[in-house]
């Protein structure tokens, strides 16, 4: 048995309310001793008898982030893509075709080492737990092998064979759908089964069969919902029961009481807001209707190409109407609800001692310093790491 303690914390984010002050659960001057991995203590005191100590005099320490909507099983990037919208081009699903094509020709060894450089990324900015979804292959062999390579780096790996209707398939889309319920799900070893369900990608009647089909085969739906242009998507969710309904920017305050008056969460991805210049920004109705709210990068080469969980911190701040507090919050124990974990997300005995320590006295640097990295080191299971590992 290894014991570390994390001693003199200068401001301590346990997001539990019993523990510390507010939602963020603040304690000052906080000691946090981890043993094999688990936090088995949170108190004022330092105790003697441990094997290592790390002072965070004049740091902060957090739940490490939980990015609960990425898609980096990909190659080549769109920045021509992108310096078209900022030229006044508007994003459509249309550019993903683009990145189907540099996906499917791609080797395994190209595609995995992409994903290993994006996550070393995530991690240097305090990411310890991270979702991947396919998306890219959109064929039997090319979903199923982004799927294995996501499992090499996470066990939150989603299914997204229906991103959009791949090109071979734009005459008789009904016959993609049936190739993903009839071949690609069955196939298939994520734990969660995802629908782009929007304008340009899979229509409502067209996602309630996949995502059940998914679910008849033991995966958990998500969805992305009311991104582009609004549908009954939430209301989808809702019926099925998914964890997470993602993105939301098109939403009404109909379909906002709807899902706060639910179960799943409503995460809500700052960095596409600002990477497709989208002027929705309904973040602040979401967290005013109760909704259980969460942020995550949605990290991918069209609409987001972010790994930086406190840039999307910064932006849910300027962009969506939070506060430093809530951004914080749904970037920890949000994304962690959004992936239905108990174990992550807070810094309580019996969690995993996953953490991002801040150089800064405060959380609230997250977003006063924005595209500034201020996290001086990331904890995996109580270890300090610097190269992404499952
Ligand atoms: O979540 N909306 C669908 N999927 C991604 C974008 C994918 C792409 O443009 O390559 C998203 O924003
Ligand atoms: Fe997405």
């Amino acid at each position: 048995m290894t014991s570390t303690a994390f001693t003199n914390i200068q401001t301590l984010v346990t997001n539990s309310e019993e523990l510390g002050e507010g939602a963020l659960g603040l304690i000052t001057g906080a000691t946090v001793v981890v043993e094999d991995g688990t936090v088995v203590a949170v108190s004022r005191n330092t105790p003697n008898g441990v094997d290592s100590e790390v002072d965070c005099s004049e740091k902060t320490l957090l739940p490490g982030f939980v990015d609960s909507h990425t898609h980096l099983i990909f190659a080549g990037d769109r920045a021509d893509e992108f310096a078209a919208r900022s030229k006044g081009a508007q994003y459509t699903a249309g550019g993903i075709a683009t990145t189907v094509n540099a996906t499917r020709s791609a080797s395994n060894e190209t595609l995995r080492a992409n994903a290993q450089r994006l996550l070393n990324e995530a991690l240097s900015f305090g990411t310890t737990t991270i979702e991947i979804k396919s998306g890219y292959g959109l064929n039997e062999s090319d979903e199923r092998r982004s799927i294995d390579i996501a499992s090499d780096f996470t066990d939150e790996t989603t299914l997204l064979a229906a991103h959009v209707i791949p090109v071979e398939f734009r005459e008789d889309p009904d016959a993609y759908v049936e190739l993903i319920i009839e071949k690609i799900i069955p196939q298939s070893t994520a734990k969660w089964i995802d629908v782009f369900c929007d304008q340009g990608a899979f229509s409502i009647d067209q996602s309630r069969r996949i995502l059940s089909a998914g679910i008849a085969q033991g995966m958990k739906p998500r969805i992305h919902a009311n991104q582009l242009q609004r549908t009954d998507s939430i209301q989808l969710a809702v019926e099925l029961d998914a964890i997470s309904a993602d993105h939301l920017s098109a939403s009404t305050d109909e379909d906002i009481a709807a899902l706060a008056a639910s179960s799943v969460v409503a995460t809500l991805l700052p960095g596409a807001e600002f990477s497709t210049q989208h002027e929705g920004k309904l973040g602040r109705k979401f967290l005013d209707a109760g909704a259980h709210v969460a942020i995550a990068t949605d990290c991918n080469p069209g609409s987001s190409f972010t790994t930086s969980m406190p840039f999307c911190i910064a932006a849910a701040v300027s962009l969506l109407g939070f506060t430093v507090e809530e951004a914080v919050h749904a970037a920890t124990l949000g994304g962690a609800r959004a992936l239905g974990r108990t174990d992550i997300g807070k810094i309580d005995i019996g969690t995993r001692a996953d953490f991002a320590l801040l150089s800064t006295p405060s959380y609230i640097h997250l977003a006063y310093r924005p595209g500034v990295n201020i996290v001086s080191q990331t904890y995996k299971s109580g270890t300090a790491v610097t190269q992404w590992q499952k």
